[in-house]
């Protein structure tokens, strides 16, 4: 990864969590390579401050990082509400919209996040866009259940038009399985599309578990070194 990019991740993890984070909270840990920047800081403000925090986490990758790092693992079963959930993006629009799932952990994620009383959200600049699909040219995720991605794939073709990829592992070494043993197919779109449409859309068709939409769902995004955005909400 590009040097100025890690910086910009550091910068904005950094930012997010001491901004938000407190003594006594549940706090949702994201997924992927930004967040790793934030659990650094989260354990170093644990050590220094003595901060009583429980961690919640979006993936099997996040659960992990929690353990490794000896921070105390939550689950939604004994803690439903969170104070505040820090996660990744693959890119991020004008009014906060986001599209998740380049890591495949959607479905976790949108989970804890909407559990959050605030969702934070920390990025490099590349994910700053006006509209979703300005920059992020790998699709929109969607989680399938096994048996039914070919229908879902064709169904999302003949309906909203564009290409519904199966996600492959490296190599070709057959489809990426996700935390919840379920398939990802990447919609790769055309455009400016209305978002709330198609979300609808992808959510009736029988096999789809989750999409990578997250709507409104947005408190604040942190992007690169300084720039920090704030929503509606
Ligand atoms: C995983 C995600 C990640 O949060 C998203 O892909 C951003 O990852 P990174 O911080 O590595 O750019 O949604 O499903």
């Amino acid at each position: 990864m590009e040097e100025g990019i890690k910086v910009g991740k550091k910068a904005a993890a950094i930012r997010a969590v001491d901004d938000h984070v407190k003594d006594n909270q549940v706090i949702g840990i994201g997924s992927g390579s930004t967040i790793i920047y934030a659990i650094d800081r989260i354990v170093e403000r644990v050590k220094k401050e003595n901060l009583k925090l429980i961690c919640v986490p979006t993936s099997f990758q996040a659960e992990q990082a929690i353990l490794e790092n000896g921070l105390s693992l939550g689950q939604l079963s004994m803690y439903p509400k969170l104070d505040v959930a820090i996660d990744g993006a693959d890119e991020v629009d004008a009014s906060l919209n986001c599209i998740k799932g380049g890591g495949g952990c959607l479905t976790q994620e949108k989970i804890v996040d909407y559990c959050a009383r605030d969702f934070i959200v920390v990025a490099d600049e590349r994910k700053d866009s006006e509209f979703l699909g300005e920059k992020w040219k790998r699709g929109l995720p969607i989680e399938v259940i096994p048996m039914s991605y070919k229908p879902v794939q064709l169904k999302i073709q003949n309906t909203l038009g564009g290409t519904a990829n199966l996600r492959m592992a490296a190599k070709k070494a057959g489809p990426v399985v996700t935390d919840n043993s379920n398939f990802i197919i990447d919609w790769i779109f055309d455009g400016e599309q209305d978002w709330q449409k198609v979300d609808t859309f992808l959510h009736s068709i029988p096999g789809v578990l989750e999409t990578g939409l997250f709507l409104q769902t947005a408190k604040m995004v942190y992007f690169g070194t300084v720039e920090v955005i704030i929503g509606q909400i």
